[in-house]
């Protein structure tokens, strides 16, 4: 079961020339707490040691929010930033998104919590829960948004706390996620130029590749549920490996079609920071050099919905692409779920 965004279909948005207005991406931010767990703290917590760890993964090191922080502390970290990069009030905000599988609790949104921080008084705010493609999720949100007329500013955040939802006791799992947030403010721009096209899909008879089974109403809250260690994420490793190899060529193809170019015309390939392997993999099979994939998965681990976010701003401060370049970014994650956004920048 594919729900395919492209063409005409729901979520790809109007073909070229429908429409007068795009959403630019004008600001970029991230941010990470500055706890830092590294390869040799895990080989004390769980059967495991650097090596493999590093042969297996890519990962060095994951940063750990502090005990009492929440969700949309880590947003505001993030946002602050993307909207001074932008040169935005916060008070010009019209939409506040914010892509999670953390959020600070289950209601109210976390966007309202950020709204409330920054001061994006006349905004409204929502969640987006699509694990580690909740981000490209919601800037596809917010492109349709913009393009629609139903605001012409917004702040798209994915953020997450997943340690707050990682097993330590698990070596199979702890040793892949890091807490973190990224920030994008998104701007009406004329057409031609920024976020080209976004193509979203899931597939939920796939679910039990990778969840979280408790917390929720099917296993609420309970001194059972807690000693069950219901409340930790699982996965299927080596399955879900699989998947995110297939489905993140297919989908990075799809927005190359769509828009009628081809690989060597992207500067900047941003795929999710899950696994070094995986990356490599994607990148081979689509034909795009080393030196034109991005990868910071080595300092930050797997930050599902902030994985995307935190290595555009970090490409941006690294000078990876300027104005006028194609930028493609791919996520994967539980749900199943996968996307492909490709941006002018
Ligand atoms: N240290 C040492 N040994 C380990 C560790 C560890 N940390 N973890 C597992 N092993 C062992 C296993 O027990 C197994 O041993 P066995 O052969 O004796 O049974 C062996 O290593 C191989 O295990 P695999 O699971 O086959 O290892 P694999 O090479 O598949 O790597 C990994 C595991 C890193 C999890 C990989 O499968 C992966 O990255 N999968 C994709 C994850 C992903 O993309 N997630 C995206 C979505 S995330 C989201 O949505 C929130």
């Amino acid at each position: 079961m594919s729900n395919a965004a492209n063409g005409t279909a729901p979520g790809a948005g109007p073909s070229p020339g429908d429409r007068p207005i795009r959403a630019h991406v004008t600001g970029w931010g991230r941010y990470v707490p500055s706890q830092v767990l590294t390869n040799a703290d895990l080989e004390k917590m769980v059967d495991t040691n650097d090596e493999w760890i590093t042969e297996r993964t890519g990962i060095k090191t994951r940063h750990i929010a502090e005990p009492g922080a929440a969700n949309s502390d880590l947003c505001l970290e993030a946002a602050r930033i993307a909207l001074d990069d932008a040169g935005v009030d916060p008070a010009e905000l019209d939409i506040v998104i914010v892509g999670t599988l953390t959020p600070d609790m289950p209601f109210p949104a976390t966007a309202c919590f950020l709204q409330a921080k920054i001061g994006a008084t006349r905004a409204y705010g929502m969640d987006l829960s699509a694990a580690c493609s909740g981000f490209v999720y919601s800037l596809s949100v917010a492109d349709a948004l913009i393009r629609a007329g139903r605001g012409k500013k917004a702040l798209v955040v994915g953020a997450e706390i997943l340690s707050s939802v990682v097993d330590y006791t698990d070596r199979s799992t702890c040793i892949l996620f890091g807490d973190g947030a990224g920030a994008a403010v998104l701007t009406e721009c004329p057409e031609g130029d920024g976020v080209l096209s976004c193509h979203l899909h899931s597939d939920g008879n796939l679910w039990k590749l990778i969840y979280c089974p408790g917390g929720g109403t099917l296993h609420p809250y309970s001194p059972e549920m807690v000693e069950q260690r219901l409340r930790f994420i699982r996965m299927a490793g080596n399955e879900t490996f699989k998947h995110a190899v297939l489905r993140m060529v297919e989908v990075s193809n799809e927005a190359l079609t769509r828009n009628g170019v081809t690989i060597d015309d992207v500067k900047l390939f941003i795929p999710h920071q899950a696994n070094l392997r995986i990356i490599q993999v994607v990148g081979k099979r689509l034909g795009i050099p080393e030196e034109r994939v991005f990868v910071d998965l080595e300092k930050y681990g797997n930050t599902s919905a902030a994985s995307i976010p935190i290595a555009l701003a970090e490409a941006k401060a690294q000078g990876r692409f300027a104005a006028g370049d194609l930028v493609l970014v791919v996520a994967f994650g539980g749900g199943l779920t996968w996307a492909s956004a490709l941006m002018r920048m």
